[in-house]
């Protein structure tokens, strides 16, 4: 039995859902489970990486076996995630995060008064494209290799492309969360896999393991293309 393909190499995965606090007991956040994140960060594991974590909040059991990270809002996952980035060789970004956060976070529960309140909404940073923009301007430009994840309900492909530019990904996973067996909290995904030249792979509903599996086949590969040239 030889070396495992991934030994060696240092993997960093976000999964789960940011939580933006509103005050106290209220808060923002989306339905992500964690689950496609654990399962590319358990299939890392086995194939040999050493991974770390970083976890918003999410449903069930977090692997074993991986360094674990946890966060609540996007402001910390980004002070977590580019922390790490620099000694990573694979970065993956399954975490759903929010594009937005309540401008101020109240110190104390909010009273009912008026009949209509206004929650003043500001963007959050963009991790992905932070990561994207850093690497830009390494010497070593390829790495680490940044998968990125794209969840869309309409015109799948075209958002995909635009995000794989604008965040300098070298794959994108767009996910159709509006089909059934896809996405936020299901046990299966049903995805379609873009690097730069277009379309890589169109990957059936599986389960989120196998899918994590074929991800990590098409990063090895290109991976090893890319050290090659
Ligand atoms: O967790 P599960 O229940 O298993 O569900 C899986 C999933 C649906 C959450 C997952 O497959 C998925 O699609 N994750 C990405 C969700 C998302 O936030 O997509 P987006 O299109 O809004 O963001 C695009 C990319 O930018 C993502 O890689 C995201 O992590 C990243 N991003 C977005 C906003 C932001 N402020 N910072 C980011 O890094």
């Amino acid at each position: 039995v030889g070396p495992k393909p991934l030994s060696g190499k240092r993997v960093l995965v976000t999964a789960g859902g940011t939580v933006e606090r509103i005050d106290p007991v209220r808060y923002i956040t989306n339905d992500s489970s964690g689950k496609m994140g654990f399962a590319i960060a358990e299939a890392a594991r086995d194939r040999g990486a050493e991974v770390t974590l970083v976890c918003g909040r999410t449903d069930g059991e977090a692997p074993n076996g991986v360094h674990i990270v946890k966060v609540n809002s996007a402001r910390q996952m980004y002070d977590a995630v580019m922390a790490s980035v620099p000694n990573m060789d694979f970065v993956v970004k399954a975490a759903a995060v929010a594009d937005y956060r309540p401008m101020h976070q109240e110190a104390h529960k909010m009273k009912k008064t008026s009949e209509a309140i206004t929650l003043e909404l500001v963007r959050n940073p963009d991790i992905l494209q932070a990561i994207g923009d850093w690497r830009a301007i390494q010497p070593d430009s390829g790495k680490p290799f940044v998968i990125g994840f794209a969840a869309e309900t309409m015109d799948v492909e075209k958002h995909a492309l635009d995000k794989l530019n604008r965040k300098k990904c070298d794959l994108i996973v767009a996910n159709n969360v509006a089909e059934s067996g896809a996405g936020f909290g299901t046990e299966t995904n049903i995805v379609s896999v873009y690097g730069p030249q277009g379309l890589v792979e169109q990957i059936p509903q599986m389960p989120k393991r196998a899918v994590a599996e074929r991800l990590w086949d098409l990063a090895e590969i290109r991976m090893n293309v890319t050290n090659a040239q």
